[in-house]
């Protein structure tokens, strides 16, 4: 009895002894707790140069992933933690998210980082408008992804007349001749967000006036008129061109049949070329990059950035902010935006370092600032906050599936934005 007691004793004490030396370590070195969505090929590529960046600085990083494209069960997950009291030290997020935790009163204050840094001056105002709440930075912003792309398979393309689509009816021509070639024309995954992210684009090809309408304005003659009833037409057109399998599908998986040739084409934000990066890919050369037609000129985005959480403990505090400050370094913007598939958050990177789909990217988003034709994807939570957002993706989700008419997805879509409103 003794002598096992006596053991147990000792086993008890090793597994104190190691866990105070971990707590030890972990409270001498500046550590970050982050809560992310990132785990793709592609994403967890890029999530290493920011790892990587964050080692050399001597912060050390515990790893929160949250799988599910978009960061819905991310933003889930997060709410259980914050309810329990255990909010993770820095969160990847988006858009109203931001604002929402801002307004709840749970992010820290950046703005001594900020100042010393001058970030006001490069950070545009589109993304400060999500980065700052009542003045103040709540938030490191660390790319500008836009959602009003099409990825096409080179072979797939040429095989179809080698033509790159420039309006609707071109590109319907384009998604028949690759059917007729007997691959799938779209690659898409049947989940509410990427079902938002077609709609997204559908939208802004009725025009600039009309997305802002619609999708930011809310205004009830746009949301159930007849060009929403002409938006509801082409998503179930371009239902035709899904194969069966894609209900439930995660994003790079359809990314994955576009690399192969399995699939032609896929609309999706510029994260979707980290994946064909990953795959050793070129654009040009094994794949093209084109906004979705008609919509030219104008561009949707979503910045992620990463929120910091109020903490009490100095030594979080401190790791905060060199975060903060690692993620907002302009070399470190373009390092981690080429892997990304995304464009740096600040106006003073140059685009060298940045392929031509990248290059495009960092073109069009300046002229569509300066242009007054950028705008929040509703999709990615930067149009409207998260009630809005889910109420619109109930009716369009519900149109992709064949449960609503068009002429009856867009009477929903006004009376579900009023009932969440
Ligand atoms: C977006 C996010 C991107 C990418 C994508 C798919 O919401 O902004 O960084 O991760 O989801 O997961």
């Amino acid at each position: 009895m003794s002598i096992r007691f006596g053991l147990k004793m000792t086993a008890s004490a090793v597994i104190l002894a190691a866990s105070a030396a971990v707590s030890a370590t972990v409270a001498s070195a500046a550590s970050v707790e982050v809560l992310h969505w990132w785990t793709s090929g592609g994403e967890a590529a890029a999530l290493n140069v920011l790892k990587e960046d964050l080692a050399s600085k001597g912060v050390d990083w515990q790893d929160m992933p949250v799988a599910g494209g978009g960061g819905e069960a991310a933003m889930t997950t997060l709410r259980a933690r914050v309810t329990a009291g255990n909010a993770p030290t820095a969160v990847q997020m988006l858009g109203f998210d931001i604002r929402d935790w801002a307004a709840q009163g749970k992010l820290a204050n950046l703005d001594d980082v900020a100042a010393a840094e001058g970030w006001d001056a490069v950070v545009p105002d589109a993304l400060k408008f999500f980065s700052k709440y009542d003045g103040h930075w709540v938030a490191a912003p660390v790319n500008v992804h836009s959602t009003n792309w099409v990825w096409i398979n080179k072979k797939a393309l040429d095989a179809a007349g080698g033509k790159l689509p420039t309006n609707w009816d071109e590109f319907v021509a384009m998604l028949d001749a690759m059917k007729a070639n007997g691959i799938t024309p779209l690659a898409h995954g049947g989940q509410a967000w990427q079902d938002a992210t077609l709609f997204d684009a559908v939208v802004l090809s009725m025009g600039n006036d009309f997305y802002k309408a619609s999708m930011i304005d809310l205004d009830e003659g746009a949301l159930g008129g007849a060009r929403m009833v002409e938006v509801f037409n082409r998503m179930a057109k371009l239902r035709s061109y899904v194969d069966d399998n894609f209900s439930g599908r995660d994003w790079n998986l359809a990314s994955a049949m576009v690399i192969n040739g399995e699939a032609g084409a896929q609309m999706m934000g510029d994260w979707a070329k980290g994946e064909f990066l990953k795959a050793g890919l070129e654009p040009g050369k094994d794949f093209e990059c084109i906004r979705f037609p008609g919509t030219q000129g104008s561009v949707t985005f979503n910045s992620d950035q990463f929120a910091m959480f109020q903490v009490s403990d100095p030594e979080a505090q401190k790791a905060q902010k060199l975060m903060a400050s690692a993620v907002m370094n302009p070399t470190f913007q373009s390092a981690f935006n080429v892997v990304k598939g995304s464009v740096p958050a600040r106006t003073d990177v140059p685009d060298t370092a940045f392929d031509a789909c990248g290059k495009k990217g960092m073109k069009d988003l300046a002229e569509a600032n300066a242009n007054g034709s950028l705008f929040g994807s509703m999709a990615h939570g930067h149009a409207v906050p998260a009630s809005i957002k889910n109420a619109i993706y109930d009716v369009v989700t519900a149109h992709f599936n064949g449960e609503y008419s068009a002429e009856e997805a867009a009477a929903e879509l006004v009376a579900a934005v009023a009932d969440a409103k």
